[in-house]
């Protein structure tokens, strides 16, 4: 399905779910739902590159997820681990920026060196940007955006009075990237599961029943379609947006 270029969303966030209900319908264990849905992590990248996105987040794991069995968790660190090693050179090829958002010092020694050096090798690409969100809580991401601020404020750096949106925006583990325009949830769901909550302010919502491992270019094409027929208002009337695009 092809969209109207002008039409792409600039940032999309995907919180990818389904993974153990997929592995549920096939009489699979929960860990075989995640191993494929690092396949399609892959197609997705590859998508979101070729239609022109220039940044996609990716949810992986919430804070949390954490509350999950012992077993199960200590699998996804481990498929973590082994995506870095086989995925981050082909990536590179790609020419994306590979970037991590969450609490990574909760993570095993491993993995924050993996994710370090993945990290660094693609610092300097300049297509796709690539987040990969693990250990990550909306929470967990404003609360830490005040106490940087706030620190600021009691060591005289800044004047409390001064803090606004743009302020606490800065701090967030987003940093200088957009805001998504588009958050896509695979899985059935309609929730947002403690995601981006100041970034997805004004993003457009679109969820599918299809579940995670089965996520692929041609969903991602209806997600796309679905953006590109939006009129994003932002507060403002219908017949003032249409005013400014004549
Ligand atoms: C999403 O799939 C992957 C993670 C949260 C790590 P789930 O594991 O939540 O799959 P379901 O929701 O149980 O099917
Ligand atoms: C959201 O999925 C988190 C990720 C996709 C990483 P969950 O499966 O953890 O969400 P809930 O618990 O059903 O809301
Ligand atoms: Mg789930």
């Amino acid at each position: 399905m092809s969209v109207e270029p002008s039409n792409v969303p600039t940032h999309v966030a995907v919180i990818m779910d389904g993974n153990g209900r997929w592995a549920r319908a096939r009489g699979k264990q929960r860990h075989a739902g995640h191993r494929a849905g690092v396949r399609a992590v892959r197609a997705t990248v590859e998508a979101a590159a070729e239609h022109g996105v220039r940044y996609l987040t990716l949810f992986a794991f919430s804070s949390e997820n954490w509350r999950r069995p012992e077993e199960e968790v200590s699998n996804l660190m481990s498929l973590f681990v082994e995506a870095l090693r086989r995925e981050v050179a082909e990536l590179h090829r790609n020419n994306v920026r590979l970037r991590f958002i969450g609490a990574l010092e909760q993570l095993g020694a491993g993995l924050q060196k993996k994710i370090a050096a993945a990290v660094d090798k693609t610092s300097g690409n300049t297509g796709l940007v690539l987040n990969v969100a693990v250990a990550y809580g909306g929470r967990w991401d404003i609360a830490r955006a005040a106490q940087a601020l706030a620190a600021k404020a009691a060591a005289g750096e800044i004047d409390a009075r001064g803090i606004d949106e743009d302020a606490v925006a800065a701090r967030l583990a987003l940093g200088g990237a957009p805001d998504p325009d588009l958050l896509v949830r695979t899985g059935g769901e309609r929730r947002i599961s403690n995601f981006l909550l100041w970034n997805l302010a004004y993003a457009e919502l679109w969820f599918t029943d299809v579940l995670w491992p089965d996520f692929d270019e041609a969903e991602f094409g209806r997600a796309l379609a679905d953006f590109a027929g939006k009129q994003r208002r932002y507060g403002h009337t219908g017949e003032q947006v249409e005013a400014v695009e004549c």
